[in-house]
């Protein structure tokens, strides 16, 4: 069953929309950073300790037994998942993409203060335009600075029509 796959920067509320999405659905919930964090640690840790690139090898090898199970739950990613294009291409074999969009200034207030992402670090707006593109691929890409957490789960289900079972596991 195909799910659907939230992403966008850090800050821009894949999680907390994510919870809501799934209530209001009926659909299981999933967070990369919580599985990842059941099984390695915090990723501020892991990617503090081991560096970025096994903290996306990681990510990599989750996405691959998402799309395995094909689960059709909604699932809220970690920023930086989406950014390989090769990780982006398997996680829509079994999900649609709905990337959160907001200024860096609007998402900055939501982060805060925070020490909990360590990419959110002096190159952020640099990495803000760089990872721009990656988001910009989503299947809908959703302005979130003007709406609440309710009208961004009503205009996702106001968009998402819920294909067949057309993911390609394996
Ligand atoms: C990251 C975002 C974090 C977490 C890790 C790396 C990123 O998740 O996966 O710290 O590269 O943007 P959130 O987007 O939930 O903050």
């Amino acid at each position: 069953m195909r799910g659907l796959a939230l992403v966008g920067f850090m800050g821009a509320g894949k999680s907390t929309v994510g919870r809501a999405l799934s209530a209001r659905l009926g659909r299981p919930f999933l967070d990369t950073d919580d599985v990842l964090t059941a099984r390695f640690g915090p990723p501020a840790v892991q990617i503090g300790q081991e560096g970025e690139a096994a903290f996306r090898a990681r990510e990599a090898a989750l996405v691959d037994e998402l799309v395995a199970r094909a689960g059709g739950e909604v699932l809220a990613t970690g920023g930086g998942l989406v950014v390989d294009p090769l990780v982006r291409a398997r996680l829509r074999t079994a999900y649609d993409l709905v990337a959160l969009d907001a200024p860096l200034e609007v998402l900055a207030e939501r982060v805060g203060a925070g020490d909990d992402r360590p990419l959110w670090d002096a190159d952020v707006a640099a990495r803000f335009a760089t990872r721009r593109s990656a988001y910009g691929d989503a299947d809908l890409v959703l302005p979130t600075a003007e709406r609440d957490v309710d009208a961004v789960v009503e205009a996702i289900v106001a968009w998402w029509t819920p294909g067949d079972d057309d993911a390609a596991p394996g």
